[in-house]
């Protein structure tokens, strides 16, 4: 048995957190285990993202870390893979000479062979090939035993679109659907272990299968519906242009799917969104919320928003304003442009200055905080099923052990907004709170991120609720 250990430091999208999942598998069928700190790790991977300039330097910086941890012990063998990787390939490795590995995105399932070359030679290896293998990732033995409540299946990689300002066709390569068998048999396996929740991953679910000839992406929600034991289905993420009455109709006919929606609209504003090449107009995408709203009204729906695009004017701005004030999202997610290498908009004349682009940007999470805070203050009051995710200090885990409970827990609504509430543990309630289970909980307060509850009724997450006839998450 080989005693060596890794670690993965993951920045970036959830994409990102799938993929570190995959090469954890890896390295543990390889014999790897994984280290409990990073100073004892015989392999360091460092998964990376570049969809902003920001996230290159978090790479850059925890890489500096490394570089000093190498000097102490010259055997520890470092990867960096990830979209960071695929973009900037063999100038990482002439950046960091402490480096050993470079691997892009679609290297994942090379990944063993990889590691056995350095370790064999202790060689330095650059592996950013776009080679076509979209069932790469389904080759897996069993991806762990112990499965988070809510986790992530990748339905689908890379994308089509080639939004101007955007990195990720040129690092992820274009669309490429898997297998609806494979998903299907994954999310099993994750059931199996323990998932009650999965959110179905791409960068553009509304082509899921179409190059391919595959199932819609409403059939394949329709499909994981029936998947006994699992409690609630999410997706992200919807492009505007291809949303449409196949989606909205899924809300209704699935009751596994959640009440939430991720529609990125990135600007209020016709001439930016040409310029940004999204192919729908703020008229489209108000058009599209009304007929989601119309079929399911408690839908909550967030959204992305780029401010400081090239160009953009105050009108523009205003525009985009404009739209929040209409729209009302439950929670926004808003950046600042950057120029990325590769993106077109890169060559875009008149650039926003930084201090403009943060001036707008703080402008416009003020008017969305009125927004998140009336939203979550209309939940006051209202019952609301909430899957228990974990306790509130170990949630990010999302793995539970009793002896660190704080008696405070935390879990989400069906529109995704996080919920803390008390429970001891009392012998005489036969009341047992555990993750996986879905409890009912009085909203008493809101906050500007999340709300505070307090349980009415416990049920088992895959029997029905005590007193009701059924349940839907
Ligand atoms: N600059 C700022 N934000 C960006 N995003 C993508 N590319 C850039 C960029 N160059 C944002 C978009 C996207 C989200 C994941 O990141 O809003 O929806
Ligand atoms: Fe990037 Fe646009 Fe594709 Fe989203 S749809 S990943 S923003 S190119």
């Amino acid at each position: 048995m080989l005693n060596k250990s890794f670690y993965i430091n993951t920045i970036g999208c959830q994409m990102n957190v799938y993929d570190s999942e995959q090469i954890a598998a890896r390295l543990a069928a390889m014999g790897y285990q994984q280290a409990g700190v990073l100073e004892q790790a015989d392999l360091v991977i460092v998964n990376t993202c570049t969809i902003r300039a920001k996230a290159e330097q978090k790479a850059f910086s925890f890489l500096g870390r490394l570089a000093k941890l190498k000097i102490k012990r010259p055997g520890l063998v470092i990867g960096v893979g990830g979209c960071m990787a695929q973009q900037e390939g063999h100038k990482i490795l002439r950046r960091a000479p402490h480096i050993d590995l470079v691997f892009g995105t679609r290297a994942i399932d090379r990944l063993p062979l990889l590691i056995s070359k350095i370790e064999d030679k202790r060689c330095r290896i650059v592996d950013v090939a776009w080679t076509e293998t979209p069932d790469g990732l389904d080759t897996l033995p069993e991806r762990r035993l112990d499965s988070p409540v809510s986790t992530f299946v990748t339905v689908m990689r890379g994308c089509d679109n080639f939004c101007t300002y955007c990195v990720v066709p040129h690092v992820r390569g274009r669309e490429t659907s898997r297998h609806p068998d494979r998903i299907m048999e994954e999310i099993r396996g994750l059931v199996q272990s323990g998932a009650k929740e999965v959110t179905l991953l791409g960068q553009n679910v509304n082509s899921y299968g179409k190059k391919e000839g595959l199932l819609s992406f409403p059939e394949l929600l329709s499909r994981v519906n029936t998947i006994e034991g699992l409690v609630r289905i999410r997706f992200t993420t919807s492009h505007p242009k291809d949303f449409g009455s196949g989606l909205i109709n899924a809300f209704r006919s699935n009751e596994k799917v959640c009440d939430h929606i991720h529609l990125p609209v990135q600007s209020g504003s016709d001439r930016i969104l040409k310029r940004m090449n999204r192919k729908y107009t703020k008229a489209l995408y108000l058009d599209k919320i009304a007929k989601l709203r119309d079929t399911c009204p408690g839908i909550a729906i967030t959204s992305d928003i780029i401010v400081g695009f090239p160009g953009e004017t105050e009108t523009d701005f205003a525009d985009t304003m404009d739209l929040i004030k209409t729209v009302h999202f439950d929670g926004l997610f808003a950046f600042v442009y950057s120029d990325r290498p590769n993106a077109p908009a890169v060559q875009f004349r008149n650039k926003i200055s930084e201090e403009e682009k943060r001036k707008r940007l703080q402008t416009l999470l003020k008017l969305q905080e009125h927004f998140t805070r009336i939203k979550n203050q209309a939940l006051v009051g209202s019952v609301q099923p909430i899957l228990v995710e974990g306790t509130s200090k170990k949630q990010s885990s999302g793995r539970f052990n009793r002896s660190q409970s704080t008696g405070q827990w935390t879990g989400r609504t069906t529109t995704n907004k996080i919920v803390n509430f008390y429970h001891h543990d009392n012998p005489q309630s036969g009341v047992d709170i555990y993750p996986g289970k879905v409890v009912y909980t009085r909203i008493e307060k809101a906050y500007a991120h999340s709300l505070w509850g307090k349980p009415i009724e416990v049920e088992s997450a895959t029997g029905g609720l005590k007193g009701e006839k059924s349940y839907a998450a």
